[in-house]
């Protein structure tokens, strides 16, 4: 653990996707490169906070100094990151799977010749942010979420906010090459009022945020 204003503090970070099983070779998932995520977990560190970074499957390396656990699905994600309590603070950035299909069978659904294509009935996952924000005892002094928008970015972030119970929502357009790109261009919403950052690089805009972390916690 480095030296720094985050010396003795924990943060749990969630970044990639979640993947939801429909059958042992197939999945459903988001589209995401863990890369913010992945930057957020290693600013974190780089201020000296004990992170534990919570992934689905990524082509990112595992950040230095930083505890990670792998996960699938979201409803993994939400079990390591309840394991992980208690935490200082919380960022949720993985791009998580609202629905999974309901049952996964254990073989491989079979394409039948001449039949119609099998139907995947949906369930909800859990909301990890909102349960977490609202968890009863161990509820983070910060908890942060993210918010992908192609439209009215500020105006559902801050309704989002309020929604999860998060102190805080980084929020970005997502309309345009934001998505697996190198740069990011966030609001950051927060009970304060909304911050409109310039874009930057994706691991500025985790610099930017970690020393705000490092800030509210004093
Ligand atoms: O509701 P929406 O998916 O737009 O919210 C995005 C935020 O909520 C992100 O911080 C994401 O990591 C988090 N989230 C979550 N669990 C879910 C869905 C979203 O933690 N099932």
């Amino acid at each position: 653990l480095r030296d720094g204003p985050l010396k003795g503090r924990h943060v749990i970070v969630t970044s990639g996707p979640t993947q939801e099983a429909i059958d042992p070779v197939r999945y459903i998932a988001n589209r995401s490169s863990g890369k913010q995520g992945h930057a957020i977990a290693a600013a974190l560190a780089a201020l000296g906070a004990r992170v534990t970074l919570v992934s689905g499957p990524v082509s990112q390396p595992d950040p230095t100094g930083v505890t990670v656990r792998r996960i699938e699905s979201a409803r993994d994600m939400l079990a390591a990151v309840e394991a992980a309590l208690p935490a200082d603070a919380a960022i949720f950035a993985a791009a998580v799977a609202d629905f999974r299909p309901e049952a996964a069978p254990t073989q491989k659904i079979k394409k039948e010749p001449g039949a119609p294509p099998p139907e995947i009935r949906l369930a909800l996952n859990p909301d990890i942010l909102a349960t977490v924000a609202q968890h009863a005892t161990k509820r983070p002094r910060l908890v942060v979420g993210f918010a992908a928008e192609t439209e009215k970015v500020v105006e559902h972030a801050t309704a989002k906010r309020l929604r999860k119970g998060c102190d805080w929502i980084v929020a970005n357009d997502v309309s345009g090459d934001v998505m697996g790109g190198a740069e990011n261009a966030v609001h950051l919403v927060t009970e304060a009022g909304v911050e409109d950052w310039p874009r930057m690089p994706k691991e500025e805009v985790a610099k930017r945020l970690a020393v705000r972390v490092a800030e509210a916690l004093g």
